[in-house]
């Protein structure tokens, strides 16, 4: 059966998460919740949440699929694909345009069947306790960030203020930004997590993310990039990072490619897009 998640079914979630393996923390979950407060939902079996889906959305332009889980004992039963149609359904009803995920190699198959067509990779990119270069921080830090959509939304193409706003006031994140780009991370279970950065150049994502490594000098990062999106793969080497899981972003309908992205940016989570 499938019915709304509440906090109540953290505990819950957090059982499904880390039969995965994932990265997400119980702050996660509660933003999620406060994101999708009517999209996101479980598949109740046994009395125990069996599987999971969230649908963010951003206005109507787009939702963003994620959280796509189901316990191993319960996988190919059809669970899986009952909660992606639940979610698609939902999205259909309130008129959101586009759908989009970033697919992992056990969930693509599923999407490809649902009409979902592969936009282009996303990478997990790994930190691994490297210190990151000496920085002359000219970059404020903190949680006052200033956002400018403009600049942001060559990201998604769509405003994510209240994603942004959202994110930077988790307990244990932190912000950097200036007069040309932002960056965000914050706490996760297995890594840190470094984005979404937004930045007009190279130098100025490179400030950003480096005044953000810094103050964690030795903890393990994750960094999810589009690397077809140059220099964005040159810039997280340089910054001592290494690919470590590949993954497919996706939509339904297929995203119009109207405007080339005019900076360098990073994914927020493969949960947010
Ligand atoms: C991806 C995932 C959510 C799929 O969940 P699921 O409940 O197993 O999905 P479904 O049962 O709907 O479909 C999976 C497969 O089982 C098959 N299946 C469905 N019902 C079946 C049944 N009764 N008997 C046998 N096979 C069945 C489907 O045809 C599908 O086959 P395919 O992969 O060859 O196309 C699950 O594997 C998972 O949690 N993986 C780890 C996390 C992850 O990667 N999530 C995706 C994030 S993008």
């Amino acid at each position: 059966m499938i019915r709304p998640m509440t906090s109540v079914d953290i505990p819950g979630a957090m059982r499904l998460k880390e039969a995965a393996g994932w990265n997400q923390t119980q702050a996660d979950w509660e933003l999620l919740l406060r994101m999708a407060p009517d999209g996101c939902w479980i598949y109740e079996a046994d009395g125990l949440a069996a599987g999971s889906v969230t649908a963010v959305r951003y206005g109507l332009d787009l939702a963003w699929i994620g959280m796509v889980l189901v316990l191993p004992e319960y996988r190919r039963r059809g669970i899986g694909r009952q909660l992606l149609l639940h979610a698609i359904e939902a999205c259909d009803r309130l008129g959101v345009r586009r759908l989009a995920l970033d697919a992992t190699e056990m969930g693509r198959p599923l999407y490809l069947s649902l009409g979902f067509v592969d936009e282009e990779p996303i990478e997990r990119w790994a930190l691994d306790g490297l210190a990151p270069p000496n920085v002359a921080d000219r970059t404020s830090t903190g949680l006052e960030l200033r956002y400018e959509e403009g600049l942001d939304r060559q990201a998604l193409g769509v405003d994510r203020r209240r994603l942004v706003e959202e994110l930077a006031a988790l307990p244990g994140a932190e912000a950097a930004w200036d007069s040309d780009g932002y960056a965000l991370s914050r706490p996760g279970y297995q890594a840190r997590y470094l984005g979404p950065l937004t930045a007009r150049n190279v130098a100025a994502a490179r400030r950003l993310c480096e005044a953000l490594l810094a103050k964690h000098r030795g903890e393990r990062f994750f960094f999810d990039i589009l690397p077809m999106r140059d220099p964005v793969a040159e810039l997280a080497t340089s910054l001592g990072f290494r690919p470590l899981r590949k993954l497919v972003r996706m939509s339904r309908p297929a995203a119009s490619r109207s405007t080339a992205p005019v900076g360098i940016c990073s994914a927020a989570g493969f949960e947010l897009g």
